[in-house]
């Protein structure tokens, strides 16, 4: 029997109500059989601060921990300023480092997004795909999920509606377990 395939996501965005946290509901309820996800809040992650990165603080220390522990990375990415939000960001650098201890190296990593403006976050995804690079992370090329209008496809309770973003966000985790099983053979 195959071993369960580990997946940590997390979202770019702190809001309670945020449409790219209710990305990772949907695909927690859309996961394969093999598959389990645990959503990380990033919420009390502080600025990063070189000075300060031999002594991190208890969270950063348990998400890089989280992260290593995963067979994969899912993050859902709003855009902000046609970028990734600075929380994002900051929480990426804090996990990245010091140098030689990046907790994302040799990753898979999976993206989706949700926007309510009608590019669905694509040129955030692709500043994302940017520091994957220096990250050293494997990422996911296929299926983009790229939600648009996401004030039309998710409800006032935060549940994914839409028949076809749902249906993207099930081929978005199938990819990224095979992805992950074909880079990994023991996963
Ligand atoms: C935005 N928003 C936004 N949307 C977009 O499609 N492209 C953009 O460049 C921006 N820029 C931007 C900057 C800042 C500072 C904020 C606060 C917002 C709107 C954004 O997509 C919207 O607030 C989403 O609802 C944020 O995602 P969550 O919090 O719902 O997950």
């Amino acid at each position: 029997m195959k071993k369960v395939c580990k997946i940590l996501g997390f979202a770019g965005s702190l809001r309670k109500n945020s449409y790219n946290r209710s990305l990772l509901q949907a695909a927690l309820e859309l996961l394969p059989e093999d598959a389990e996800l645990e959503v990380f809040d990033l919420d009390g992650i502080p600025s990063y601060n070189e000075d300060l990165e031999d002594q991190p603080v208890e969270k950063v220390k348990e998400f890089k921990a989280r992260i290593k522990a995963a067979d994969a990375i899912l993050i859902a990415t709003p855009e902000y300023n046609y970028s990734i939000p600075g929380v994002l960001k900051n929480a990426i650098d804090c996990a990245s480092r010091p140098y030689g201890d990046n907790a994302f190296a040799h990753k898979p990593v999976a993206i989706m997004g949700a926007s309510p403006g009608m590019i669905g976050t694509a040129r955030a995804q692709y500043h994302l795909r940017q520091c994957f690079v220096f990250l050293s992370c494997f990422a996911l090329n296929q299926p983009e999920v790229m939600v648009a209008f996401a004030q039309e496809k998710i409800d006032k309770d935060g549940k994914v509606i839409d028949r076809e973003t749902r249906e993207k966000i099930r081929e978005l985790m199938e990819s990224l377990v095979t992805w992950t099983r074909r880079l990994t053979p023991s996963t």
